[in-house]
């Protein structure tokens, strides 16, 4: 079994889980804590996402490899669920609701700016680690509209030159504990 595995990860990135020895001893605690059990996929990769930051499609294989089940089991539950990321997060997420009201409310603005100041797109973090960028649906606060949310608080009525005072607040120097909106 080891030697299967050893072949199939040969090619995957030495920044990942899977091919740091420790990072990997600690995917597979987790995975002899719960294999066998009843709905041990969502356990392990819940563990995963909260304990290594992300589950990568190499850890998504491992997982189902692993666990015995197809991958394409495994890549349907991170894809489905928001919690899940296949790449590390940045310290802070920002997310730019594109609902309806806020779409056109301004978030194409907002999109444009944060690109602008962070020099990155939806979906990516910043070269510091500081942010991550991502697009999201209606966080229910359509009377706020354009809405973001930073971590777990959320933004309304924001303009482009509001943006870049909430993100500076995060980046490195910042004060990462932001009045409300006025
Ligand atoms: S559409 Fe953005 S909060 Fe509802």
């Amino acid at each position: 079994m080891t030697v299967v595995l050893e072949e199939a990860f040969r090619h995957v990135p030495a920044s990942d889980p899977v091919a740091d020895p420790a990072r990997r001893a600690e995917m597979d605690a987790i995975l002899e804590a719960h294999a066998g059990r009843p709905g041990a996929a969502m356990v392990v990769l819940n563990e995963l996402q909260s304990r290594l930051g992300h589950v990568s499609p190499a850890m998504q294989a491992y997982v189902a490899q692993r666990l015995r089940v197809p991958v394409s089991a495994i890549h349907g539950v991170v894809t489905f669920y928001s919690y899940f990321t296949i790449r590390p997060r940045g310290k802070h997420t920002v997310k730019l609701c594109m609902g309806t009201a806020c779409y056109v409310g301004g978030t194409p603005q907002l999109i444009d700016k944060a690109k602008q100041l962070l020099g990155i797109s939806p979906g990516d973090t910043t070269a510091d680690g500081a942010l991550t960028l991502e697009l999201c649906r209606c966080v229910g606060a359509c009377s706020q509209a354009p809405v973001a949310t930073v971590d777990d608080e959320v933004f309304g009525r924001l303009r482009p030159n509001k943006l870049q005072q909430l993100l500076r607040r995060y980046q490195p120097g910042g004060h990462a504990a932001p009045a409300k909106e006025e």
